[in-house]
């Protein structure tokens, strides 16, 4: 496997491949982003896995600084995974002078759910994967529904740009308890992470209840969020939308998904189920 630092030393490197399989990942590699890699071998080839802790993606405040870099053992894991080339710059070489032109996706993708909660953070998402499209040149690109709301930008951004790459979406994987795998539960205290499962657990029941024929939507979500606010949770959204546009469900969705974020303590934790309806809701 080859870990490259340069634009120019990953150019060469790809110069004559085609059908390179692309994986996007900010490190701190997790049995979820291994998947992930997974997944890319069965589309293309060669796998290109970058690591790359984006400044424009993070907001005053939020854990840019203290965000967890393990190279060594990313690249470890990446091998083992089959992964043939880590990409894996420092700021400067993607941001050798400052990002001027930046993408600014739909605001009817993102003025809700996390990009309300996060300004600014969806345009530093697909800022900085367009800029790694156009580095690596996948053929396809593999991203998790774990961010379901980013993996639906993504979708525009090729889209609306006409890039000539496939997007496949990868399952969220879990810890045994349901707690989504991520980065950011290395953050979580012993009793917070013992507390972090009800998270996906309030998302599921409410799955559960639109399954059973539960017609009231906004009264279980209000449900879902006192309960984590009880269980000492700070709730940022409990949401049921269609899993096509984010927008509000109707009777002509064929596919839904819950999404919620919320505080453990100071980590802010995101997860989503996507599921479909087998009543009218
Ligand atoms: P990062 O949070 O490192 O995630 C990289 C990819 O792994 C994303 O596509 C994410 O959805 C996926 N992922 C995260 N947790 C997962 C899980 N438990 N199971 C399966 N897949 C999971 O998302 C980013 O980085 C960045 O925003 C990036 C796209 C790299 C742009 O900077």
């Amino acid at each position: 496997m080859q870990v490259l630092h340069t634009a120019a030393e990953l150019r060469a490197a790809l110069a004559e491949q085609t059908g390179t399989a692309f994986v996007p990942t900010m490190g701190n590699l997790h049995a979820g982003h291994v998947s992930l890699v997974e997944r890319a071998r069965q589309h293309g080839s060669p796998v290109v896995t970058s690591i790359f802790v984006n400044p424009l993606q993070f907001g005053v405040g939020e854990d840019f600084e203290r965000y967890p870099r393990t190279l060594d053992a990313d690249c470890a894991k990446l091998e083992a995974a089959g992964c043939d080339l880590v990409f894996a710059p420092d700021v400067a070489e993607m941001y050798p002078v400052p990002q001027s032109f930046t993408v600014q996706p739909s605001a009817s993708l993102t003025q809700d759910l996390d990009g309300a909660f996060r300004p600014g953070h969806f345009s530093g998402v697909a800022t900085v994967v367009l800029k790694l499209f156009n580095l690596v040149q996948p053929r396809v690109a593999v991203f998790g529904k774990k961010d379901y709301q980013q993996l639906l930008v993504i979708r525009e951004l090729v889209r609306q740009f006409n890039l000539p790459i496939e997007i496949v979406a990868g399952d969220t994987l879990r810890e045994p308890d349901g707690l989504a795998m991520s980065s950011r539960n290395g953050y979580l205290g012993t009793s917070e992470r013992i507390q972090s499962a009800q998270l996906h657990q309030a998302l599921a029941d409410i799955v559960a209840a639109v399954q059973a024929g539960e017609h009231d939507v906004e009264a279980l979500c209000a449900k879902a969020r006192r309960h984590l606010n009880m269980g000492g949770w700070r709730v940022d959204y409990i949401a049921l939308r269609d899993a096509a546009t984010l927008g509000t469900t109707t009777s002509d969705s064929a596919r839904l998904v819950v999404l919620g974020a919320a505080w453990m303590g100071k980590t802010r934790l995101i997860d989503n189920l996507d599921f479909t309806p087998s009543a009218q809701t």
